[in-house]
C-alpha cells in the first residue's frame, strides 16, 4: 500500500514539471483581408509574414502553441463579416486578425467583442475604433491610428505656435481613406481655428480657385488627396504667390512612398518647372520606418513568396501592414502564453487582450509599443525639399509617438516653418469667410449637407465645436444614388461616431 502510495507520489512528481512549464494549446486562427492584389494589405501580401511569424513561434519561442490559420476574404465590405460568420459555423476562431478596411473592420470587430474574440488589425485605422468601452472592447491595433498621425500636427503646431488650419480633403466614399485620415486631424487640433473643405475627385472637377480662396484665410494647410490633386492645389498655390512663406503645406502620405518624395512633382510636362518651387514649401507627413538586422532576412523571405504568388517584384514592397501583422500574431503569443501561466484559458478572449495593452515588445522592424488602451503609439516623419535645385527631399524632422517628442534632423530649417509676417489689415475677417466658399453652391455652416452620412459623421464634430465648414454639396443624382447606398454602410460605424 506504502509502496503505490509512493509509486504515485513519484509519478505526480514527475508529471509536474510537464504540466506547468509545456503550455500546450492548439489556436484556431481567422485572418480576413482582401484577396482583390491591388489592395497593399490583401492576402498574398500579409499571409508570407505571418507564416513567418507562425514558423518562428512553433519553433523556437513558444514550441507548445500550435497556430492554425486559415485565410477568408473580407473584400472591403460587408464580405467581412458573411465570412466571419460562415467560418465560425465551422469552428470559431480564437483569434481573428484583420480586416484593414474600416466599414469591414467595424462589423467584424463588433461581432468578434460579442463573441469575445480577441482582434488584432494593422489597419483599422479611423478614430472611431478609438473607442474601447462597448463595440470595439477586443480590438488591438499594431498599426498606428489616424488619431496617432494627428498628434504630430497638434505637437507640430504647439512648436511652431500655429493658429489655424484648413484641411482639405477627396472623400472618394469608397474606402474613404482620405476622410479618416483627415478626421483625425480634426477631431485633435479642437483647440485651433480649423476650416474643411471636401470634395469627392470622381464627380467634381476640382476648381483650384475656390480651394485658393480659403487659403488666404488660413497659416497652415493640411491635404489628403490624390497625387495629381496635390500638384493641382500647389502650383494654383504658387501663381498666387502663396509659397512666399506666409503659409505651411503640408501633404499626408502615409503608405505609397511613389507619391511623395524625389520627383513626386515632376510629371513630365510644362509645369515641371514651376512645380518643382512650388513644392519647395509643400511638407510631407508620413510613418517613420526602422529597420533592424533581422528584418533583412525576413524581408527577403517575404518579397520570395509575395512574387511566388503572382505579385510583381517592383510591387512587393514591405509595408506597414505586412508589418503589422507580422507583430499582431506575434503580441497574440506573449499575450497568450503569459495568460497561460496564470491559469487563463485561451477562450477569455478580454483578458487575452488586455494583456495584449499597455507593454512594449519587439517587432520585427524594431519596438513596437501599444498604449493604455490597445493602440500602438507611432512615429511619424516630416519630409521637405531640402535642395531647391535638385528638388529632392529629406526627413526633416521626426515626432516619436511614444514620449510625444520631436526630433530635429540635421537638414531642418526653422524658417521653413515659421510663418512670415503679413501685414494685419490683409488677413480677413471671420465674417468675409462664409461669401467664399467652393463655388457650386458651397454651404457654410452646419447639418445642411447632412443628407449624407459623409456630412453627418463631420458636422457632428463641427456641431459641437462650432467650427465654420465648407461643405461641396453634391450634385442631386448623387444624393440619391450613391447616397444611399453609402448611408446603409456608414451606418455599421456611425453608431460610434454619435455616441461620442
Ligand atoms: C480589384 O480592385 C480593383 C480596384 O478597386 C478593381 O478595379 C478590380 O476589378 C478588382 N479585381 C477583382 C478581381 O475584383
Ligand atoms: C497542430 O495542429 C494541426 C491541425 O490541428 C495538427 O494536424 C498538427 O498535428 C498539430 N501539430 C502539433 C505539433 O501538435
Ligand atoms: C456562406 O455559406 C453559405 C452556405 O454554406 C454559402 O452559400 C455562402 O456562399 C457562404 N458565403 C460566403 C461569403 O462565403
Ligand atoms: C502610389 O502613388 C503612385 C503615384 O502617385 C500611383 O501611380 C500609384 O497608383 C499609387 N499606388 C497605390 C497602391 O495607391
Ligand atoms: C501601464 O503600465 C504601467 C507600468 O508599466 C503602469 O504603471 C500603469 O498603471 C499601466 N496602466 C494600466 C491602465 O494598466
Ligand atoms: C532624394 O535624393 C537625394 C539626393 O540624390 C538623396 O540624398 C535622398 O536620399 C533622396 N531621398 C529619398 C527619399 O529617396
Ligand atoms: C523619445 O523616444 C525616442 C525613441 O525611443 C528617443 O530616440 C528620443 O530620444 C526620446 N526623446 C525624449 C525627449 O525623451
Ligand atoms: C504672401 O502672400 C500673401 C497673399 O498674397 C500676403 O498676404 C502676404 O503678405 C505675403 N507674405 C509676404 C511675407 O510677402
Amino acid at each position: 500500500m506504502s509502496y503505490l502510495l509512493s509509486c504515485c507520489l513519484y509519478v505526480w512528481l514527475i508529471l509536474l514539471p510537464v504540466r506547468t512549464s509545456a503550455l500546450n494549446e492548439e489556436v484556431e486562427v481567422l485572418v480576413i483581408l482582401p484577396k482583390n492584389n491591388s489592395y497593399i494589405f490583401s492576402i498574398s501580401r500579409v499571409k508570407p509574414a505571418i507564416e513567418y511569424a507562425r514558423m518562428k513561434l512553433s519553433g523556437e519561442l513558444y514550441p507548445g502553441l500550435n497556430f492554425t490559420v486559415h485565410y477568408e476574404n473580407s473584400d472591403c465590405g460587408n464580405e467581412a463579416l458573411f465570412n466571419l460568420v460562415n467560418r465560425s459555423c465551422v469552428k470559431k476562431p480564437d483569434l481573428i486578425l484583420g480586416p484593414v478596411c474600416e466599414y469591414a473592420a467595424a462589423q467584424v470587430v463588433r461581432m468578434a467583442s460579442h463573441w469575445n474574440i480577441p482582434v488584432i488589425s494593422a489597419g483599422a485605422l479611423a478614430t472611431g475604433f478609438s473607442l474601447k468601452e462597448k463595440e470595439y472592447s477586443h480590438l488591438t491595433r499594431t498599426a498606428p491610428s489616424y488619431l496617432k498621425m494627428a498628434e504630430t500636427f497638434v505637437t507640430l503646431f504647439d512648436h511652431f505656435n500655429w493658429k489655424s488650419v484648413l484641411l482639405i480633403l477627396d472623400d472618394d466614399k469608397e474606402e474613404r481613406n482620405c476622410y479618416f485620415t483627415i478626421e483625425g486631424v480634426h477631431s485633435s487640433l479642437q483647440d485651433y481655428n480649423v476650416d474643411v473643405i471636401h470634395f469627392d475627385s470622381k464627380t467634381y472637377r476640382v476648381d483650384t480657385d475656390d480651394i485658393i480662396k480659403q487659403i488666404y484665410n488660413t497659416e497652415v494647410v493640411i491635404m489628403c488627396a490624390a497625387a495629381d490633386i496635390v500638384r493641382d492645389i500647389m502650383l494654383a498655390a504658387h501663381r498666387r504667390r502663396l509659397t512666399n512663406g506666409s503659409y505651411v503645406f503640408f501633404n499626408i502620405e502615409l503608405f505609397n512612398s511613389s507619391a511623395y518624395g524625389n520627383g513626386s512633382w515632376s510629371r513630365g510636362d510644362k509645369n515641371d518647372a514651376e512645380a518643382k518651387l512650388a513644392y519647395a514649401s509643400l511638407n510631407v507627413v508620413t510613418l517613420l520606418r526602422t529597420v533592424k538586422p533581422e528584418f533583412e532576412t525576413f524581408s527577403m523571405e517575404v518579397k520570395k513568396s509575395m512574387q511566388k504568388s503572382g505579385i510583381r517584384a517592383e510591387n512587393a514592397d514591405i509595408n506597414v501592414f505586412v508589418e503589422g501583422f507580422h507583430d499582431a500574431l506575434l503580441l497574440y503569443a506573449l499575450a497568450l502564453h503569459e495568460a497561460m501561466k496564470n491559469g487563463i484559458n485561451k477562450r477569455d478572449g478580454l483578458q487575452i487582450t488586455h494583456r495584449m495593452w499597455n507593454r512594449t515588445f519587439e517587432g520585427i522592424a524594431g519596438q513596437v509599443s501599444i498604449d493604455e488602451n490597445g493602440d500602438r503609439n507611432g512615429d511619424f516623419t516630416v519630409m521637405s525639399m531640402t535642395d531647391t535645385q535638385k528638388g529632392t527631399y529629406e526627413a526633416v524632422l521626426n515626432y516619436f509617438g511614444i514620449n510625444q517628442s520631436l526630433q530635429m534632423m540635421p537638414q531642418f530649417n526653422s524658417d521653413h516653418f515659421t510663418l512670415r509676417e503679413r501685414p494685419r489689415a490683409q488677413i480677413p475677417h471671420q465674417e468675409d469667410k462664409s461669401s467664399g466658399g467652393l463655388g457650386v453652391s458651397a454651404v457654410t455652416g452646419i447639418i445642411v449637407g447632412a443628407l449624407l452620412g459623409t456630412a453627418l459623421l463631420l458636422a457632428f464634430y463641427f456641431f459641437r465645436k462650432n467650427y465654420r465648414i465648407t461643405i461641396e454639396r453634391r450634385t442631386q443624382r448623387e444624393e440619391c444614388g450613391i447616397g444611399n447606398h453609402r448611408q446603409l454602410r456608414e451606418d455599421s460605424i456611425r453608431s460610434n461616431f454619435s455616441a461620442a
